[in-house]
């Protein structure tokens, strides 16, 4: 008698390739809603006796979700490389593994960061919103001031994989790159990228342009606030394409209103997908609603990605980017818990 295909819930319709993968390996639902996030209550009903969820990073994955699950649930695959949606202490602690979508994404984040690094120096938003009115302007000597970047220097916060990659980039600006992170780089590294690590405060007197991509943690929430904003340059600008909740976004408001600051470019917002009101006010402050990796080609290969880490951890298989794999228990059969 064959075994059933395993059962898994999709929170999202995934890009057609990445949905043509899912054929006839497992029986998916999914989730086809309003192109908002699923319903909690929707979710926590839906997971019930699945062996995988393939889930998005608006979806919260934590006790009442896997207890909503249940006994089944063998792998929980996010759709992002960030994994602060995911109470990953507590899947491992059930024996349930978690993956993420790293390295796929790491070249479109990093041009994005770049995006908007060149429109918080040279004003994009609030010169496009310009002539938008149709109202006759003259081009004057006074007119959307901004900022170099050649001979600057450029800070970036939390040197990982699309940190590092914002860092290469910046040779092509003719910029100086400094980084902090908790452990430094190796030698060779720092020497390729042309990088020097710092600490935090002397990186936030010194940059140019700070750039975050550290990972959201109870250390790094709220790291940007009205104390390190008053470090800062009064020419500064701060990019965040990491997670929301690093930047306190009513003190942000605040430093660029007062020109503590220059400007501020974000991907990402403290309460996402709503976005401070006073910061949505202000023409210094870019706001794109998170597409660092919304291209054609990095949205296809995480959905690609994604469908091999579920389809690996339904069957007990070593998914391709486990989070938490080398923490499971082992089974009999030298695979994670199946
Ligand atoms: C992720 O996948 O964690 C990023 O936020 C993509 O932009």
């Amino acid at each position: 008698m064959t075994e059933p295909p395993p059962a898994v819930l999709l929170t999202r319709e995934l890009v057609p390739e990445a949905m043509r993968a899912l054929e006839g390996r497992c029986a998916p639902d999914v989730y086809t809603g309003p192109p908002d996030a699923i319903p909690r209550a929707e979710f926590l009903r839906r997971a019930e006796g699945r062996h995988g969820l393939l889930v998005m990073l608006t979806e919260r994955v934590d006790r009442e979700l896997l207890d909503a699950a249940g006994p089944d649930l063998r792998v929980v695959a996010n759709h992002a490389v960030g994994h602060d949606n995911i109470d990953v202490a507590e899947c491992t602690r059930r024996g349930v593994l978690v993956t993420n979508t790293p390295d796929v994404l790491t070249e479109s984040t990093a041009d994005l960061t770049w995006a908007l690094i060149l429109a918080s120096v040279r004003r994009i938003a609030g010169g496009d919103r310009f002539p938008r009115p149709r109202a006759p302007w003259v081009r004057g000597p006074r007119m959307v001031l901004g900022q170099d970047l050649h001979g600057k220097v450029l800070g970036i916060v939390g040197c990982g994989r699309v940190g590092q990659a914002v860092a290469r980039r910046a040779r092509g600006f003719g910029m100086h790159v400094v980084y902090t992170a908790p452990r430094r780089l190796p030698a060779q590294r720092e020497a390729e990228l042309g990088v020097r690590r710092r600490d935090l405060g002397q990186l936030l007197t010194e940059a140019d342009v700070v750039s975050v991509h550290a990972p959201l943690t109870p250390m790094t929430r709220h790291l940007f606030n009205d104390e390190t904003f008053a470090m800062m340059k009064p020419t500064a600008v701060l990019v965040n394409t990491a997670r929301g909740p690093i930047v306190d976004e009513k003190a942000l408001a605040r430093a660029v209103e007062n020109a503590v600051i220059f400007a501020a470019g974000l991907d990402v917002f403290e309460r996402e997908p709503e976005v401070e009101e006073s910061l949505l006010a202000l023409d210094s402050v870019t706001v794109v609603p998170h597409p660092g990796s919304t291209t054609t080609r990095t949205r296809a290969a995480m959905g690609l990605l994604a469908v091999e880490n579920l389809l690996a951890g339904v069957s007990g298989r070593r998914p391709r980017t486990p989070v938490n794999h080398h923490r499971l228990p082992v089974s009999r059969s030298g695979s994670p818990r199946s």
